[in-house]
């Protein structure tokens, strides 16, 4: 049987989540030869390994070493090893995921070698160019064949910047898949108690945007309002590499280390962090995939930026865009239960790689697919050929 040559395409932390299940579920179509390839924008034991790990993710079969460095070096970075990779051993299909530099650096790689791009959470869009990720998601939709969409707004924007609508299959939301996927072991993890949390009864706190954290006044003003916040309820805040950074350089650890009611930890793999959100009363972030997995739970979520690429998490579900002003008064409102319950947006229920796997069969193997959901939409003869070649 002619089996097709998948990239699967990992680099950092967001992305280990929305791989997993994808490379779970391709893993087991005989049509299909998978090759796992880890960029290395993320490196960490706790940033990387232990994803891998709790996602039950193999060892990458290719690893490209590439690290940190600016926007530029890093996306240079791994532009040259991924050419390289493929020169070695060529892809039919590369799949990207998110909306990290190694997104946008290996769709540009892709696209340059005529090998077909699939970008799963296409069509995310914050409006702000200020923000690296917007401008990662501007050039890898440009580039993609097939974009696997997660929400009806995000089908709205590709449509706007006049994207066929033939390379758009709405997919929903693969982050849900991993959560589905590990709910056992996030049930069983043990990590609230560890922390000697009590159940609903804290917020868990996530920060690592750089409009919030790489220049002094923005960060000073967050830790304030945060200590203030954990007179209300216990804080318990896991630590980015890059807020870590930056909280020394500003000489504001010994400030949080010092507060009362606020456990400042070093990050958590995937399994134990889910466990301290599921727990949590509320959480508060400026991470993309906290606002989803939070309105999948129901659980109060307040988003420190002014913008979001995922308004269906405030549309239909459980989230807020607060200023650091703003978070004391949010926090004594879902405090006294005025918030709004939720609901789970539409095909955000677990079987998102299922569906994907069905829309790269139909559209570069002909075969008809097995998940009803996913929309229907035809091949191109471009996708065919290469498909069947
Ligand atoms: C990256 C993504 C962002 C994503 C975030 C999740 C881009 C532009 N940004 O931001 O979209 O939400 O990951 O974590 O791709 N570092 C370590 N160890 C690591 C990884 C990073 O110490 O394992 C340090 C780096 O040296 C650097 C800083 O953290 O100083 C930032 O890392 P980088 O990958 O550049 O960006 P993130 O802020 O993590």
């Amino acid at each position: 049987m002619q089996r097709l040559r998948i990239d699967l395409i990992a680099a950092a932390r967001p992305n280990f989540m929305k791989v997993a299940p994808l490379f779970h579920v391709l893993h087991e179509q005989p049509w299909c030869r998978l090759r796992l390839v880890h960029t290395g924008q993320h490196y960490d034991q706790n940033m990387s390994e232990a994803f891998f790990r709790d996602l039950k993710l193999p060892p990458p079969d290719l690893h490209l070493g590439v690290g940190s460095g600016s926007h530029a070096k890093q996306t240079a970075d791994v532009m040259l090893a991924y050419e390289e990779a493929c020169a070695a051993d060529r892809p039919d299909l590369v799949v990207v995921v998110g909306d990290v530099n190694s997104t946008m650096a290996c769709a540009l790689v892709g696209a340059k070698l005529h090998i077909p791009i699939a970008h799963l959470e296409a069509g995310l869009r914050s409006g702000d160019r200020r923000m690296p990720e917007e401008i990662n998601r501007l050039v890898t939709d440009t580039l993609a064949d097939i974009l696997w969409t997660p929400s009806p707004d995000a089908d709205e924007h590709l449509a706007a910047e006049g994207v066929p609508p033939e390379k758009i299959t709405r997919v929903g939301n693969i982050m849900i898949d991993s959560y589905e996927l590990m709910r056992e072991r996030i049930d069983a993890s043990g990590e609230r108690r560890r922390l000697g949390l009590e159940n609903h009864a804290y917020a868990v706190v996530t920060l690592h945007r750089p409009s919030n954290v790489d220049t002094p006044t923005p960060l000073t003003a967050l830790v304030d309002q945060l200590i203030r916040m954990a007179a209300r309820l216990p804080l318990v805040f896991p630590v980015h590499p890059r807020t870590r950074k930056n909280l020394e350089a500003f000489g504001l650890c010994s400030k949080l280390a010092d507060a009362p009611n606020l456990q400042v930890i070093e990050p958590l793999g995937y399994v134990d962090f889910m466990n301290l959100v599921c727990g949590a009363h509320l959480a508060i972030t400026d991470s993309g995939g906290i606002q989803e997995e939070t309105t999948y739970l129901g659980i109060p979520c307040l988003t420190l930026r002014t913008t979001t690429e995922r308004p269906i998490t405030i549309t239909e579900g459980t989230n807020r865009l607060v200023t650091a002003a703003g978070l004391v008064p949010a926090v004594d409102e879902i405090l006294a239960g005025r918030w709004p319950q939720g609901r789970k947006p539409r095909l955000w229920d677990g079987h998102t790689a299922a569906r994907v796997a069905a829309d790269i069969r139909r559209r570069l193997l002909r075969a008809p697919p097995h998940v009803a959901e996913a929309t229907a939409v035809p091949a191109t003869a471009h996708q065919r050929t290469r498909g069947n070649a």
